[in-house]
Order: structure tokens, then sequence, then C-alpha cells
């Protein structure tokens, strides 16, 4: 019998998921070791071992569901995403990857089929970076790319650590971070960007992923008198960061295939007649060719010269640095040929966002499949890809992973 994906249950699940651990206001916001992010972590783990997987947690706190049947030998095929959220989130962001990859070992078992391999299922810790920085940090950590003593102390926005908030939560593990060598690492994603809706696509082929770069900036002013303080002698942090926000906005938007975004900034003291003392903000560089981010941070830290030349004190902290990656060949023909057997329109592309693949990618041949994301919508409750689409997706995926772990 030709396994299938429980299209029913996959989206009943992705629902109840999206439900769990919303705030007050009702906005799903699952931020890495919060008890919002227990929630759905005890959600995943109850579904896990329904499906009789053997759960591992690993010392960052990622989520290892193992199914190896008997006769699978070897390391195995590694499927997963994250279920961590921003603030305000759509409910199909990493949660679908996860949970596809859970469909896809149960529409095996269900089919009776033996793998010659073991088929394993990963929820990583902290993808999104936005209480904890780095994001994608679980991978990065089971990949080797960071230390885990340094992980677990990493400081979030709200002064808490990492570490310590995953032990509160019941999910710091003891497994070493990459106990597992994975043959091959599939991850499944909503697209999160305006390209296969655009191109009435059903399926992107993911062969390339873009360079992140992380910053936190940090200026220093002068707090003073917003009414008798004279425009010619002032320090203000608050104008100056207007300043690198428009800098960078106009960098951005000359430079082919360059984003730039700072998406939080907070001024101090923060008070309607008081210039601001100081402005901290982040910004989020990406371009797929590392020589043209390189250009991009450089034009940056020139910008911030000629503020630091004017008297201002500006400082910067590394957050994230992530050259771009390109998937394995191998499975990303791979997945072109299943999705072509299957009569799929796709096209091959690269994602604009950050994903684990991105990490796995460093220890094990790896590579993604999107679906389409209306009006190319992401990070926002808004998020919507069609049930239809999401299965269509997940069917590709077990195909994939099917003729990986033979
Ligand atoms: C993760 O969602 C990222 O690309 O920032
Ligand atoms: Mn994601
Ligand atoms: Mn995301």
């Amino acid at each position: 019998m030709r396994p299938a994906i429980d299209g029913a249950r996959l989206i009943a699940r992705l629902k109840e998921l999206g439900e769990t651990g919303r705030d007050t206001e009702g906005r799903l916001c699952r931020l890495a070791g919060s008890d919002a992010d227990k929630a759905g972590r005890d959600l995943l783990c109850r579904w896990m071992h329904a499906a009789g997987l053997r759960v591992e947690i690993d010392r960052i706190g990622n989520i290892h569901g193992l199914w190896q049947p008997g006769g699978a030998e070897g390391d195995p095929v590694m499927i997963g995403s994250h279920i961590d959220t921003v603030i305000d989130a759509g409910i199909y962001d990493g949660c679908l990857g996860v949970l596809a990859g859970l469909a896809v070992i149960e529409a095996m078992q269900a089919a009776g089929i033996r793998p010659s391999h073991p088929l394993a299922l990963v929820a990583f810790t902290n993808e999104e970076g936005v209480r904890y920085a780095p994001d994608m940090m679980g991978s990065l950590v089971a990949a080797g790319g960071m230390e885990v003593a340094e992980a677990l102390a990493t400081i979030g926005t709200d002064a808490s650590t990492l570490g310590a908030e995953l032990a509160r939560i019941g999910y710091a593990g003891e497994r070493e971070p990459g106990f597992l060598t994975p043959r091959a690492f599939l991850e499944l994603h909503v697209e999160q960007g305006p390209v296969l809706e655009a191109g009435a696509l059903q399926v992107g082929v993911v062969d390339t992923l873009q360079g992140i770069s992380w910053q936190r900036v940090t200026i220093g002013g002068t707090a003073n008198h917003a009414g008798t303080t004279p425009m010619a002698l002032r320090r203000d942090a608050g104008v100056a960061a207007a300043r690198v926000v428009t800098f960078l906005d106009r960098l951005a938007r000359g430079t082919a295939g360059a984003v730039a975004t700072v998406g939080t900034l907070r001024l101090a003291p923060d008070a309607i007649n008081v210039i601001p003392a100081s402005a901290v903000f982040t910004v989020d560089l990406r371009n797929p060719d590392d020589a043209c981010l390189r250009d991009l941070e450089a034009a940056l830290e020139t910008c911030l010269d000629e503020l630091r030349a004017e008297g201002l004190a500006v400082t910067t902290e590394p957050l994230a640095r992530f050259a771009p990656v390109r998937f394995d060949p191998g499975i990303v023909a791979t997945i072109e040929e299943a999705a072509t057997e299957r009569r799929l329109t796709w096209h091959r592309m690269t994602s604009g966002a950050g994903h684990d693949a991105q990490m796995m990618a460093r220890v094990a041949p790896s590579a993604m499949i999107f679906v389409p994301s209306r009006d190319g919508i992401s990070h926002n409750p808004a998020e919507f890809t069609d049930d239809s689409a999401l299965v269509i997706g997940a069917d590709l995926l077990l195909d994939v992973a099917g003729r990986l772990c033979r």
C-alpha cells in the first residue's frame, strides 16, 4: 500500500498547536523557554509518544522522536523544524515542518513500511531568536556551531537565562546535542514570501539560503530639556538612530537582493519632553551573496563612524552571523524527481528566511521544501496556507523521506 499523509489529522494538529500558548490578548507568542513554549512542547511530546516514538531531549532542549522499527539500521533520516514562534505569530512557521515530519512517520507506520534506516523527528529550540540570540540556536548547537554551555548562558531580552528557563519548564534534557548524526535532514516550511503564489506554483525546491547578519547598535547622546535646548546644541540619540534606519532602508533598496530591517528600537529615558540620551536598536541584514553581505555591514559601519565623528558614542554587538548555504544537490534532485512524479508545479528557489536546515547542512546532506504563503505574509497572525497546499507539501516530504530511508 502506498503511504499517504493523514491530511485531516495534520491540519487538526496544526490548529490545536496554533491555539496553544496564546497570551492574554489572544496573540500566539511561544517564545523559547516560556510557559507557552512548554505548553506547545508538552502537546508535541504527547503526540510523539502516541506514535510510539522514543522521545529524547538534549541539553539545549531540542526534542527528538526516534522511530526505529525492526530491520532499520544506521544513522536516521531526520525531519523537523521548530515550534517556537515570534511575537504575535501565525500558526504555520516551523510547526508545519515538525507536524508534517510526525505525519510522515505515522503514514509509513500505517502503510506497514519497513525502512532500512530509522527516522528521527526533531523540534529545535529557539529557531526564532526573538528572546535569545542567535536564531536557529538549537540546530546550531546540535551542528557543533556553538558550545552548549554558551548557548545555555544566553541572556534574553527580558534578562532571563535560556538554561534556567529550559530547566524551569522541564526541557533541559540530558542527551548531548548532536547525539544523532543524521544521514540526511529534511525540512518542510511555508515559503513566508510571495514567489510561489505569484508564479502559481505548488512547491518550492529550496537549493540555497541567504546569509544573515544580526547586530545590536547602541547610540549614546545627551539627555536635555526639549524646550530649552537649541537644535544646534543637541546630541540626540533618537535622531541619530532614525538616520541609521533611513540609511539602511535606502542602502538595501539600492542593492540587488539585499534586505535590511530595524525591528526593535528603544529610546531612553523615553519621555515626551526629554531629548533621548540613548537609542538601542537591532539591525537584520541579509543577502544571498556573502561578499555583498559584507559590503552591507561595512556600509553600516561607515554610517556609524559618521555619527561617532559628530560626538555620539556608538557601540555595536554582533548577535548572529551566518553565511549563505547551498543545500545538497542530491537531495534537491530527489525532491524535484518526487515533485515531477506527483505532477506538481515546482520551482527551484532561495530561502529568504533563516531555517534549521541551514545549520543542519553543516553536518548532514540537507534540503527544504516550501509551500506557498498567501500574500507572502509571515511573522504575522495573517500567515496562511491552504490546507490542500499543506498536505501536498507533506505528501512530497513523505515521498522524499521514503526514498532516503530506503
Ligand atoms: C527566522 O524566522 C528568520 O529568518 O529570522
Ligand atoms: Mn521557521
Ligand atoms: Mn520564523
